[in-house]
Protein backbone atom coordinates (compact mmCIF):
# COMPACT_ATOMS: atom_id res chain seq x y z
CA UNK A 1 0.00 0.00 0.00
CA UNK A 2 2.59 2.44 0.92
CA UNK A 3 4.52 1.47 -1.85
CA UNK A 4 1.80 2.55 -4.11
CA UNK A 5 0.95 5.51 -2.89
CA UNK A 6 4.86 5.98 -3.46
CA UNK A 7 4.82 5.20 -7.26
CA UNK A 8 1.08 7.73 -7.37
CA UNK A 9 3.54 9.98 -6.00
CA UNK A 10 6.38 9.60 -8.35
CA UNK A 11 3.76 9.56 -11.35
CA UNK A 12 2.32 13.08 -10.52
CA UNK A 13 5.83 14.02 -9.66
CA UNK A 14 6.67 13.62 -12.99
CA UNK A 15 3.43 15.27 -14.79
CA UNK A 16 4.03 17.86 -13.47
CA UNK A 17 7.89 18.18 -14.00
CA UNK A 18 6.71 17.45 -17.57
CA UNK A 19 4.08 20.60 -17.09
CA UNK A 20 6.30 23.15 -15.73
CA UNK A 21 9.55 22.43 -18.43
CA UNK A 22 9.46 26.05 -20.08
CA UNK A 23 9.63 26.14 -23.80
CA UNK A 24 13.09 27.57 -23.92
CA UNK A 25 15.00 23.87 -22.10
CA UNK A 26 14.32 22.39 -25.32
CA UNK A 27 16.82 22.23 -27.93
CA UNK A 28 16.77 21.90 -31.30
CA UNK A 29 18.81 19.28 -33.59
CA UNK A 30 18.84 20.72 -36.91
CA UNK A 31 20.56 17.62 -39.38
CA UNK A 32 22.67 18.82 -42.24
CA UNK A 33 23.10 16.35 -45.26
CA UNK A 34 26.83 17.65 -46.01
CA UNK A 35 26.91 16.38 -49.36
CA UNK A 36 29.94 17.65 -51.84
CA UNK A 37 28.92 19.03 -55.36
CA UNK A 38 26.03 21.28 -53.28
CA UNK A 39 25.23 24.67 -53.47
CA UNK A 40 24.20 25.25 -49.78
CA UNK A 41 23.42 29.31 -50.20
CA UNK A 42 19.65 28.87 -49.63
CA UNK A 43 20.14 26.19 -46.57
CA UNK A 44 20.26 28.59 -43.65
CA UNK A 45 17.07 30.76 -44.88
CA UNK A 46 15.50 27.20 -45.47
CA UNK A 47 16.33 25.59 -42.15
CA UNK A 48 16.16 28.45 -40.26
CA UNK A 49 15.73 30.93 -37.70
CA UNK A 50 18.47 28.86 -35.71
CA UNK A 51 18.67 29.71 -31.91
CA UNK A 52 21.25 29.73 -29.48
CA UNK A 53 21.56 26.01 -27.90
CA UNK A 54 20.54 24.59 -31.06
CA UNK A 55 22.60 21.63 -32.55
CA UNK A 56 23.48 21.48 -35.85
CA UNK A 57 24.13 17.80 -36.84
CA UNK A 58 26.61 17.12 -39.98
CA UNK A 59 25.80 14.01 -41.91
CA UNK A 60 28.83 13.00 -44.44
CA UNK A 61 31.12 10.16 -45.89
CA UNK A 62 34.49 10.34 -44.10
CA UNK A 63 37.13 10.64 -46.83
CA UNK A 64 34.91 12.45 -49.20
CA UNK A 65 34.12 15.79 -47.09
CA UNK A 66 34.75 17.07 -43.73
CA UNK A 67 33.17 19.90 -41.58
CA UNK A 68 35.86 23.13 -40.59
CA UNK A 69 34.97 26.33 -38.97
CA UNK A 70 36.54 28.99 -40.17
CA UNK A 71 35.96 32.74 -39.42
CA UNK A 72 34.06 35.45 -41.93
CA UNK A 73 37.36 36.00 -43.99
CA UNK A 74 37.93 31.67 -44.16
CA UNK A 75 34.18 31.25 -45.67
CA UNK A 76 34.53 33.85 -48.05
CA UNK A 77 37.87 32.39 -49.41
CA UNK A 78 36.93 28.74 -49.14
CA UNK A 79 40.59 29.31 -47.12
CA UNK A 80 40.77 26.62 -44.28
CA UNK A 81 44.02 27.28 -43.03
CA UNK A 82 43.08 29.02 -40.05
CA UNK A 83 40.14 26.83 -38.86
CA UNK A 84 38.81 27.37 -35.64
CA UNK A 85 37.67 23.27 -35.91
CA UNK A 86 37.60 21.16 -37.99
CA UNK A 87 36.16 17.18 -37.87
CA UNK A 88 36.56 14.33 -40.22
CA UNK A 89 35.91 11.56 -39.00
CA UNK A 90 33.23 9.09 -38.58
CA UNK A 91 30.09 9.59 -40.17
CA UNK A 92 28.38 12.19 -38.37
CA UNK A 93 29.39 15.56 -36.35
CA UNK A 94 26.87 17.48 -33.96
CA UNK A 95 28.03 21.24 -32.90
CA UNK A 96 26.35 23.35 -30.51
CA UNK A 97 25.74 26.55 -31.38
CA UNK A 98 26.07 27.90 -28.06
CA UNK A 99 26.81 31.61 -28.98
CA UNK A 100 24.87 33.74 -30.27
CA UNK A 101 26.81 35.21 -33.35
CA UNK A 102 27.46 33.84 -36.72
CA UNK A 103 29.37 30.65 -37.11
CA UNK A 104 30.81 29.50 -40.92
CA UNK A 105 31.80 26.06 -41.70
CA UNK A 106 33.17 24.94 -45.32
CA UNK A 107 34.44 21.62 -46.86
CA UNK A 108 38.55 21.89 -47.09
CA UNK A 109 37.74 18.80 -49.98
CA UNK A 110 37.33 21.29 -52.99
CA UNK A 111 33.67 21.81 -52.59
CA UNK A 112 33.40 24.97 -51.27
CA UNK A 113 34.01 27.18 -53.93
CA UNK A 114 31.14 25.50 -55.57
CA UNK A 115 28.87 25.85 -52.41
CA UNK A 116 29.60 24.13 -49.57
CA UNK A 117 29.69 26.25 -46.91
CA UNK A 118 27.35 27.56 -44.62
CA UNK A 119 26.93 30.58 -42.86
CA UNK A 120 24.58 30.07 -39.35
CA UNK A 121 23.49 33.24 -37.54
CA UNK A 122 22.48 31.96 -34.05
CA UNK A 123 20.31 34.21 -32.01
CA UNK A 124 18.52 34.27 -28.83
CA UNK A 125 15.06 32.48 -28.15
CA UNK A 126 12.44 34.46 -29.00
CA UNK A 127 10.22 35.64 -25.91
CA UNK A 128 7.86 33.72 -24.09
CA UNK A 129 5.02 34.80 -26.40
CA UNK A 130 6.10 35.63 -29.84
CA UNK A 131 3.30 37.30 -32.37
CA UNK A 132 1.49 34.09 -33.83
CA UNK A 133 3.07 33.73 -36.71
CA UNK A 134 6.34 33.94 -35.29
CA UNK A 135 5.11 31.18 -33.05
CA UNK A 136 3.64 28.99 -35.72
CA UNK A 137 7.24 28.59 -37.29
CA UNK A 138 8.90 28.06 -34.33
CA UNK A 139 6.26 24.98 -32.78
CA UNK A 140 6.73 22.51 -35.69
CA UNK A 141 10.48 22.25 -34.70
CA UNK A 142 9.40 22.26 -31.00
CA UNK A 143 7.50 18.65 -31.35
CA UNK A 144 10.56 16.60 -31.03
CA UNK A 145 12.21 18.06 -28.07
CA UNK A 146 9.32 18.28 -26.44
CA UNK A 147 8.45 14.64 -27.39
CA UNK A 148 11.86 13.37 -25.88
CA UNK A 149 10.71 15.14 -22.73
CA UNK A 150 7.34 12.96 -22.50
CA UNK A 151 9.49 9.78 -23.00
CA UNK A 152 11.78 10.68 -20.53
CA UNK A 153 8.32 11.72 -18.15
CA UNK A 154 7.25 7.91 -19.04
CA UNK A 155 10.46 6.25 -18.32
CA UNK A 156 10.98 7.55 -15.10
CA UNK A 157 6.89 6.60 -14.05
CA UNK A 158 8.00 3.11 -15.54
CA UNK A 159 11.11 2.89 -13.45
CA UNK A 160 9.23 4.13 -10.69
CA UNK A 161 6.29 1.45 -10.85
CA UNK A 162 8.63 -1.25 -11.13
CA UNK A 163 10.27 -0.50 -7.95
CA UNK A 164 6.58 -0.32 -6.28
CA UNK A 165 5.82 -3.67 -7.49
C1 LIG B 1 40.23 35.36 -39.67
O1 LIG B 1 41.43 34.78 -39.12
C2 LIG B 1 42.59 35.23 -39.76
C3 LIG B 1 43.78 34.46 -39.18
O2 LIG B 1 43.71 34.37 -37.80
C4 LIG B 1 42.75 36.74 -39.54
O3 LIG B 1 43.92 37.22 -40.21
C5 LIG B 1 41.51 37.44 -40.11
O4 LIG B 1 41.57 38.83 -39.84
C6 LIG B 1 40.25 36.86 -39.49
N1 LIG B 1 39.10 37.44 -40.16
C7 LIG B 1 38.01 37.84 -39.50
C8 LIG B 1 36.92 38.42 -40.33
O5 LIG B 1 37.92 37.76 -38.29
C1 LIG C 1 42.41 19.68 -38.95
O1 LIG C 1 43.04 19.60 -37.67
C2 LIG C 1 44.22 18.81 -37.68
C3 LIG C 1 44.77 18.72 -36.27
O2 LIG C 1 44.01 19.47 -35.36
C4 LIG C 1 45.25 19.40 -38.63
O3 LIG C 1 46.39 18.60 -38.68
C5 LIG C 1 44.63 19.53 -40.03
O4 LIG C 1 45.53 20.19 -40.91
C6 LIG C 1 43.35 20.30 -39.98
N1 LIG C 1 42.71 20.32 -41.29
C7 LIG C 1 42.12 21.40 -41.76
C8 LIG C 1 41.48 21.25 -43.09
O5 LIG C 1 42.05 22.45 -41.13
C1 LIG D 1 30.89 26.68 -26.97
O1 LIG D 1 31.40 25.40 -27.31
C2 LIG D 1 32.79 25.42 -27.56
C3 LIG D 1 33.16 24.04 -28.07
O2 LIG D 1 32.43 23.03 -27.46
C4 LIG D 1 33.53 25.79 -26.29
O3 LIG D 1 34.91 25.83 -26.55
C5 LIG D 1 33.06 27.16 -25.85
O4 LIG D 1 33.66 27.51 -24.63
C6 LIG D 1 31.55 27.18 -25.70
N1 LIG D 1 31.11 28.56 -25.42
C7 LIG D 1 30.16 28.84 -24.54
C8 LIG D 1 29.77 30.27 -24.43
O5 LIG D 1 29.63 27.99 -23.84
C1 LIG E 1 24.75 29.00 -55.39
O1 LIG E 1 23.41 29.43 -55.48
C2 LIG E 1 23.28 30.84 -55.40
C3 LIG E 1 21.80 31.15 -55.34
O2 LIG E 1 21.08 30.41 -56.26
C4 LIG E 1 23.97 31.50 -56.57
O3 LIG E 1 23.88 32.90 -56.46
C5 LIG E 1 25.44 31.09 -56.55
O4 LIG E 1 26.10 31.61 -57.69
C6 LIG E 1 25.56 29.58 -56.52
N1 LIG E 1 26.98 29.24 -56.38
C7 LIG E 1 27.61 28.43 -57.22
C8 LIG E 1 29.06 28.21 -56.94
O5 LIG E 1 27.04 27.89 -58.15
Amino acid sequence: MERRRAAWAAVLVAVAACAALPATTTANKIKVNWLPNTNYSGWEQEHGPFYKGDWLVFYYTAGQADVVEVNESGYNRCDASNAIYNYSKGRSFAFELNETKTYYFICSFGYCPGGMRLAIKSQNLPPPSPPPSAQHHRSAALAGPRAGVALYAAVAVLAALLRAV
